[in-house]
């Protein structure tokens, strides 16, 4: 395992469960000061290895008083680092150090009127009235010593505190969410005016840093990189390249399950403009489809296409003779989701390019450190084109699980076609960026239409279009209907077998992104 982490002003955030826990790591990361989670009980030694300029505490679903309440090592009030609590995070710190938290008889929740008393430490430059989130049922009764109080609500005596020698502070209101737009000049001025951090962390730096220890790891050795079509594994593809040039070799396998034109792209953009001599492209897709014939479960096919992947993957490394290490396109959350904290999982991504675990591979994940968005960053600092830096996320089995049912010659073409037209209107439209995820879905369904004076029998082609943060949660997008007509019209007209499109308008939860 490799840690891509230079020297640099590191805060660390512990993770109490808490909604909102990536969300606060993504907004320090914003003021350009590098942070890791890390679980709530971790020891203050394990928590000093990363030498932090500042702690936060995020906010959780417990109550303070509880026995069984999650702790952090109280070691850490008085380490001397500075530390912002939130929410919870803020109940605690008054609790462990001789304040009161109570159940509060007013519980409040969404947009709230805050009064700030004391605007010098956090709410610098910010006005003495402000809007701001708040989702709690306890309240902080009274200070620990030496506290002051610094902001108010109606119902939240102590919506804020501070104790300014000791760099301790703690705020109820949500300052990462975007209903308190004015929250990251909280998080600026903690990072900034009292860790003493210089807010320099750009992506620039993170690919300077990272491209020595990428060299230094594999000297003269070979490294292997599964492509995959998608952003990540592009990422650590040209990252490596730039690291190491032509000692990378990528395996693109092509399972025949890519949306149009995927292939070409990806094979012409590292030949081509990255002039990548060590490309071995593999058309497998006739295996897969025979692999698949009969298969109608989804979690079947992702089984059988991980399974086929591996296979193929293997033969073709081993025509390789011996390659020491592997790249792979780890990011962030995957690493805090196996790792620290534990998330509800939904659905195993039994992910296509995963590890063939029975081969000895040292690993490479230089993004192992990063978020999605910082990942595009990086992406763009190291000149990928912007259509594969901004390409939508795409399971890894891709159209395989977008067609319910058998998946078949036949109907991987009609979904295929039916996706690109959606693709080139939305972003005919303009909407690309701004929405997360769009693709159309081919269900096993054939009803009647008619077209000109012909009557139709044939399928549905079903459009799904969400706006997320994080693929964890998602609203679908609301697509203007002029550009639901032109995508449909086009559909149905241009695609043989579709007589009729349909718009999921399902959030997730309770829905999930993918139809599978
Ligand atoms: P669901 O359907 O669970 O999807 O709401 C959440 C996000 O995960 C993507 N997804 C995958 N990504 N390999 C991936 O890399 C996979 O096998 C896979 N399956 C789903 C999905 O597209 C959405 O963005």
């Amino acid at each position: 395992m490799m840690k891509a982490q230079p020297k640099q002003e590191t805060v660390v955030v512990l993770d109490f469960g808490a909604q909102y826990g990536q969300l606060i790591a993504r907004n320090i990361r914003q003021c350009r000061v590098y942070c890791q989670i890390l679980p709530h009980n971790a020891p203050l030694e394990e928590i000093r290895r990363l030498n932090p300029m500042g702690i936060v505490l995020t906010g959780g679903p417990a109550s303070v008083y509880e026995n069984k309440a999650p702790r952090c090592d109280p070691a850490i009030y008085h380490s001397g680092i500075p530390i912002l609590g939130i929410c919870y995070g803020f109940q605690l710190m008054a609790h462990d150090l001789g304040g009161e938290v109570i159940p509060s008889p007013k519980r409040e929740f969404g947009k709230t009127e805050l009064q700030v008393l004391d605007g010098g430490d956090l709410f610098r430059g910010l006005n003495p009235q402000l809007i701001g989130w708040m989702s709690h049922g306890d309240i902080v009764r009274s200070l620990p010593e030496g506290f002051e109080i610094t902001s108010q609500t109606n119902n939240t005596p102590v919506a804020s505190f501070a104790h300014r020698a000791k760099r301790l502070f703690g705020v109820q209101f949500h300052p990462e969410v975007v209903h308190t737009p004015w929250g990251i000049e909280v998080l600026r001025n903690f990072l900034l005016d009292w860790c003493g951090c210089t807010g320099q962390w750009t992506m620039q730096s993170f690919v300077s840093s990272v491209v020595p220890i990428i060299q230094e790891k594999v000297g003269s050795e070979r490294v292997l990189c599964a492509l995959s079509g998608g952003i990540d594994s592009a990422t650590v593809a040209a990252l490596v390249h730039r690291a190491v040039g032509n000692q990378l070799v990528c395996v693109f396998v092509n399972h025949g399950f890519l949306r149009k034109y995927e292939a070409e792209d990806v094979r012409s953009t590292f030949t081509d403009h990255f002039d990548m001599m060590n490309l071995i492209y593999v058309d497998a897709s006739d295996r897969f489809l025979t692999r698949l014939k009969g298969i109608t479960s989804p979690e079947q096919k992702r089984k059988t296409i991980g399974e086929e992947f591996v296979r193929v993957f293997e033969e073709e490394a081993n025509k390789l003779g011996k390659i020491p290490y592997l790249a792979q396109g780890t990011l962030y959350p995957d690493v805090i989701e196996s790792g620290t904290v534990s998330a509800a999982k939904i659905k195993t991504h039994h992910n296509v390019g995963g590890l063939p675990e029975q081969m000895d591979f040292s690993l490479i994940e230089p993004l192992r450190d990063l978020f999605k968005d910082e990942v595009r960053e990086v992406a763009q600092e190291l000149g990928l084109p912007p259509a594969m830096t901004w390409r939508h996320p795409f399971p890894g089995p891709g159209l395989a699980i977008r067609i319910l049912g058998d998946v078949t010659e036949e109907r991987l073409s009609i979904l295929r076609e039916a996706d690109a037209v959606l693709i080139e209107e939305i972003k005919k439209a303009g909407l690309y960026r701004q929405i997360w995820q769009t693709f159309a879905v081919l269900a096993p369904l054939r009803s009647v239409g008619v077209m000109g004076d012909q009557r139709t029998y044939a399928h549905p082609i079903i459009l799904r279009a969400v706006t997320s943060e994080d693929g964890m949660t998602a609203d679908w997008a609301r697509i203007p209907f002029e550009v639901l007509e032109q995508i449909a019209n086009r559909i149905v007209n241009e695609v043989d077998g579709v007589n009729r499109v349909a718009y999921d308008i399902t959030s997730k939860p309770p829905g999930t992104i993918e139809w599978e």
